[in-house]
């Protein structure tokens, strides 16, 4: 059976998570691959709905992720996690239910509270700077950067396409996915 991988995506909120994974997402499906994505946002409308920000639901809310991406990992498929997932411990301990099952791949989406701040395509720094959301990662709450991530993503620096070109290339090294044929 073809080897299951979670790719997880880290990091801030507009750093550039999404955006990233909605470009490698095809690309995995274009070399055979099903893919199953969890994002953050959605996941918090259904399989965390009720979860706030504190630092329990947080670790509860990457805990049920990692448990689901390690299930479908089992059955070999290519799993995305789209979340700010700030918290080390948890993190590892998603990496550890999924390595039971296939690899963990994290990927660091890495770009200053200020420029996220500036990008603010949800306009939720301006209001956490106004303190009208609290424990806001990054400006009222801790983001705790991977020591050692299979990747890391300067969004500052690089374009999305850039990006997901890296990683789809580190996938295809670590022979994960097969190679592009050529069209
Ligand atoms: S996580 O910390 O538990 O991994 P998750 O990725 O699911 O967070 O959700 C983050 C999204 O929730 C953000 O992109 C943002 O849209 C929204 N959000 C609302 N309140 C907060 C907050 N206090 N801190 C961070 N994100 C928040």
């Amino acid at each position: 059976m073809t080897e299951g991988f979670t790719l997880w995506f880290t990091g801030l909120s507009g750093a550039g998570k999404t955006t990233i994974a909605e470009i490698v997402r095809p690309e995995l499906e274009r070399r055979g691959r099903k893919v199953e994505w969890l994002d953050g946002d959605e996941v918090r409308e259904h399989l965390s709905k009720g979860l706030g920000f504190s630092k329990e639901d947080r670790d509860a809310n990457i805990d049920r992720i990692g448990w689901v991406a390690s299930k479908l990992t089992r059955h070999g498929a290519a799993v995305i996690v789209s979340a700010i997932s700030p918290y080390i411990d948890a993190r590892d301990q998603a990496r550890a239910m999924v390595e039971e099952h296939g690899t963990f791949v994290e990927v660091f989406v890495d770009a200053s509270v200020e420029e996220c701040a500036r990008r603010d395509v949800k306009g939720l720094y301006e209001k956490a700077f106004r303190g009208e959301i609290k424990e806001f990662t990054g400006v009222s709450d801790p983001y705790e950067a991977p020591a050692n991530p299979e990747i890391s993503i300067e969004s500052e620096h690089e374009e999305p396409q850039e990006s997901a070109v890296r990683i789809v290339e580190l996938l295809e090294v670590r022979g994960l996915i097969p190679a592009a044929v050529a069209a």
